[in-house]
């Protein structure tokens, strides 16, 4: 099994702590992400509360940083694998195929060959000639209908490339998997990555559950529903009214005697909050009018568009300043229009304009919250930039915790990961 370095947080620490560690080194040159697992485990915890009934399959697209992954196999998540690395990824991490759904409509003939040689069993299809692959390649598959049942708030929709029409379209593809032999066990959906109506859940649930019935006419047992992701993961942002919704929803149309399985797909949730980036200012302009008044200050960091930064989430909220020589005492209070851009040479890649801020200087720290979700598996190397560096934070109490689980993973001591302060390094066996 491979191992995955962890930086131990002694008690009386947070992840403060690390950020002013990091910021006393000095300026880098590439952007760092601190990556707190404890609010990993934090947000499964509250999942299986809120959500008892409904089994998480993080979705490994999010972020799919080892130590996140390894972390959630510990917990006994599910995952949602979209490709064959993501499967592989999974295994070699010790997650129990089993608990692996390839959820992708349209699967390459060898992602599909393989989910069949390592067990990987489950998973949903959309359309006819799918289908066709599927019976030629893994006909002993389970089968999950994926149905578009679209969020009209969503950052990402995903109806207009995934899921078939629920009227139309799903009883002539569950006539056709039962004539082709083959065994379709669930419906499932996606409402829309981001979405902010939760009250979408409940209509999408009441349409699987007529599918449900109209799949009992023809043969067929369906025991799975799949409500996929959608769900918000920022630390402003909880799960609650999802829940309540989804829980009211599950009660009327599953209710537990029916014995129906229900898991989703929750990737955003997982890991929005878990990450900080720690960007820093590289260079700087300013743009004056005839007059000699600050227009607005552009500010190029280390970190943009095809780093971190989600090219459909832009950022709003004003990032924490650090100062990078901290003996300079800044007094100042007058704030100026500013602009935030990426370190390439592509003019898109802004990360935000008009943001009021106070006059920064070359090497200060600027501090994102919320950055988990798309970002580090979204960034490029473009233009030789340095995709963000990971480390990884997990509580002495909740590393006690993890490491009592089935896996006996271990703790192990080596030299200390940030000198001048009480973390240490830890490996996960
Ligand atoms: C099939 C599937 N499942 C789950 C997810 C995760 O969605 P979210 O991050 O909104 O929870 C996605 C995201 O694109 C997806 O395509």
């Amino acid at each position: 099994m491979r191992k995955i370095r962890y930086n131990l947080l002694e008690s009386g620490s947070s992840v403060r702590d690390v950020i002013d560690s990091v910021v006393a080194r000095g300026p880098q040159d590439e952007p760092i992400h601190i990556l707190d697992l404890d609010d990993v485990v934090v947000k499964h915890r509250n999942w299986c509360q809120q959500l008892s009934r409904v089994e998480p399959f993080y979705a490994v697209k999010c972020n799919d940083d080892s130590a996140i992954l390894r972390t959630l196999v510990s917990l006994g998540a599910g995952f949602d694998c979209a490709s064959k690395r993501e499967i592989e990824k999974m295994l070699k991490l010790g997650a129990n195929p089993a608990k692996i759904i390839f959820a992708h409509t349209a699967k390459s003939v060898d992602s599909l060959i393989y989910a069949k040689s390592c067990g990987i069993n489950l998973m949903t299809f959309d359309g006819e000639i799918e289908l066709d692959k599927i019976k030629q390649l893994h006909a002993e598959a389970s089968l999950v209908l994926r149905i578009r049942y679209d969020s009209a708030k969503a950052q990402i929709s995903l109806g207009k490339k995934f899921g078939c029409d629920p009227e139309h379209e799903a009883p002539q593809l569950l006539r056709y998997a039962k004539s082709l032999g083959l065994d379709v066990i669930g419906i499932s959906f996606h409402i829309g990555s981001g979405s902010e109506d939760h009250s979408c859940f409940y209509g999408a649930i009441k349409c699987a559950r007529s599918l449900f019935e109209f799949a009992r006419t023809i043969g067929f047992d369906l025991r799975l529903l799949d409500i996929g992701g959608g769900f918000p993961g920022d630390h402003d942002k909880p799960i609650d009214s999802y829940a309540k919704t989804i829980n009211s929803a599950l009660q009327r149309f599953f209710p537990l005697k029916s014995n129906v399985r229900v898991i989703a797909e929750p990737g955003r949730y997982y890991v929005a909050s878990a990450v900080t980036l720690i960007a820093n200012v590289q260079s700087k302009r300013i743009v004056r009018d005839p007059q000699g008044d600050i227009l607005d200050i552009m500010y190029y960091l280390n970190d943009g568009l095809f780093g971190s930064f989600d090219w459909l989430n832009p950022r709003h909220s004003p990032p924490l300043v650090i100062p990078g020589n901290r003996q300079l005492v800044r007094s100042q209070t007058e704030r100026f229009p500013s602009t935030l851009w990426g370190p390439t040479c592509d003019s898109t890649d802004l990360i935000c304009s008009g943001m009021m801020l106070e006059e920064l200087q070359i090497g200060d720290f600027l501090v994102f919250d919320d950055m988990g979700a798309y970002g580090i598996t979204l960034a490029t190397n473009f233009n030789g930039f340095a995709k963000p560096k990971v480390l990884a934070y997990i509580s002495r109490t909740t590393w006690e915790q993890i490491k009592l689980d089935k896996r006996g993973s271990s703790l192990k001591r080596s030299a200390p990961a940030v000198t001048g302060n009480n973390w240490i390094c830890a490996d996960l066996n």
